[in-house]
């Protein structure tokens, strides 16, 4: 692709699609960034040219902008130190926890939030240098929510549009930031923000009026321009999605069917294969499912080899403290569980701590017949709507927790409340015993909702949502 030196569409998000890699001989590869996020934009950026700004994924100077499947990659440099206190530390150790329920305690340095602010300067400024006049800017996450008033002040002439991969939390615990105002402020630099689920957006818009006394009305907060005008700023949601056509395509390949045939033999042909595919991170719950699966072996509901469970952890913010306790704890269990349960050549749990590519995704999907998503919070989790899009063959049972996005779409699969082992339990076992015409019904329904709410749907939807979002600020009434 041809450079061109400013775009109509640009995207900024913590990372780029692709992360480089730098081998120990010094050689440096691209491989494809983690998390949900890239996955989803990643899709919708295929057949739309646009830039694309975001970090290369490691320390110290960026790359030089390069073109990309049809888009301008804009990297963002990143220091050593503003990698500790930008990103494990003010998003990963101080919103992240906040955002996802305190799972595990909030950490607040003013330190951090300083690097916070300089880094999301940079990024807007990356932004304004990439965008043509009059262009639209896609704001991405929690990493970057002062960039809408940072790109607006630069260039008032841009549509601005966020949307929060993430939950938006409630306001007792939203209130906890020491620097809530200026989020919120940050914020309300844009034109239209996009959450994923209503009571998402009925958060922020809560928060705006009860920490930052806004003046809201349903879906809107109104904000006031130094100069007096008002500006009208709508939040609503639109629930993200997957590339349904095109997984689905792949899961059909015979090249995937025939890698599924192969898994399921090299784990030893059990009757029963359960699943889990997180990047591991205490917001997923992988503790309370292995909890969960080794009580059931002790009660011997089930042993190995008729069952076995293959855990995929992503590796994931493997300096913040909170990620290297959950691996420890997490490593422990899959210890204790094959030491105990286990027989030789037949583990209890199959545990890896690896990227694979999306064909040996969909090959693993194929072969779960349950698959275990269990957040205990979770903006939307693609890996639910992954797992039924492969199952064309509509085998397999999905048990999938009341508190991810995905289940206000997927409420035809088996629910459960990780928090409450002994229903997860009951549930692990109901997915395996419901008959199977009934499991196939569940699984017809839940693909049909993601056939007909894809990826480009959701972007299509923001894309006019951010189109028809209140015009230009509005004379202040008397
Ligand atoms: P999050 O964004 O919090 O990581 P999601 O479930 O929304 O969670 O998205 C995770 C994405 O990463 C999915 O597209 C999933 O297929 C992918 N993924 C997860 N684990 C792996 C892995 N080990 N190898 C490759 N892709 C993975
Ligand atoms: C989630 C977040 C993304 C993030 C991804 C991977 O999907 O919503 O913003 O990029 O996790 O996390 P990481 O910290 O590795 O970028």
């Amino acid at each position: 692709m041809p450079r061109q030196h400013t775009y109509d569409l640009v995207i900024a998000a913590n990372r780029l699609p692709v992360d480089r890699v730098v081998g120990p001989d010094g050689s440096s590869e691209w491989h494809r960034s983690p998390g949900g996020l890239v996955t989803a934009m990643e899709s919708v950026m295929r057949g739309r040219e646009g830039a694309w700004v975001g970090w290369a994924g490691e320390a110290g100077e960026a790359p030089a902008p390069f073109a990309e499947a049809g888009m301008w990659l804009h990297p963002v440099p990143l220091s050593e130190d503003e990698l500790q206190t930008y990103y494990e530390g003010f998003s990963n150790d101080t919103l992240w926890p906040i955002y996802h329920d305190v799972i595990v305690p909030a950490h607040f340095h003013r330190e951090w939030w300083q690097d916070y602010q300089r880094v999301n300067e940079r990024f807007a400024e990356a932004v304004c240098e990439v965008a043509a006049p009059g262009a639209r800017v896609w704001i991405h996450d929690y990493q970057l929510q002062l960039v809408p008033a940072l790109v607006r002040r630069l260039r008032p002439d841009l549509r601005i549009g966020w949307f929060n991969h993430i939950p938006f939390p409630p306001v007792e615990l939203f209130a906890q930031l020491p620097w809530r105002s200026q989020i919120i402020e940050g914020l309300l630099g844009a034109d239209y923000l996009g959450f994923q689920r209503s009571a998402d957006a009925a958060n922020f818009v809560r928060a705006a009026r009860q920490l930052d006394g806004r003046s809201t009305r349903g879906e809107t907060v109104t904000t006031t321009h130094p100069d007096g005008r008002e500006r009208v700023v709508r939040a609503s949601s639109v629930p993200i999605s997957i590339d349904y056509a095109g997984l689905e395509q792949l899961a059909r390949s015979p090249e995937v069917l025939a890698r599924a045939e192969q898994i399921r033999t090299s784990l030893g042909d059990p009757e029963i294969v359960m699943l889990g595919v997180d990047r591991l991170d205490y917001t997923k719950g992988i503790r309370h499912r292995l909890k969960a699966y080794e009580e059931l072996l002790s009660e011997g509901a089930f042993c190995p080899p008729e069952v076995t469970f293959v855990q995929v952890a992503t590796p994931s913010r493997e300096r913040v403290e909170a990620y290297k306790r959950l691996r420890t704890e997490v490593e422990t269990t899959v210890g204790r569980i094959n030491g105990t349960y286990g027989t030789l050549g037949s583990p209890a749990v199959h545990y890896l701590h690896q990227s694979y590519p999306r064909e040996e995704m969909a090959a693993l999907f194929q072969v779960a017949d349950v698959m275990l998503v269990t957040p205990l919070r979770d903006g939307m989790n693609l890996v639910a709507k992954e797992y039924v899009t492969c199952r064309h063959d509509l085998g397999g049972a999905l048990v999938l927790s009341e508190f991810t996005g995905a289940w206000h779409e997927l409420h035809q699969s088996f629910v459960c409340n990780p928090h409450d082992i002994e229903g997860l339990k009951q549930t692990m076992l109901r997915a395996i015993e419901t008959d199977p015409k009934d499991r196939r019904r569940l699984m017809r329904a839940s693909r049909r909702r993601v056939s007909e709410h894809d990826v480009q749907r959701w972007a299509d939807r923001f894309l006019d949502n951010l189109a028809s979002a209140p015009e230009r600020p509005t004379p202040k009434r008397a």
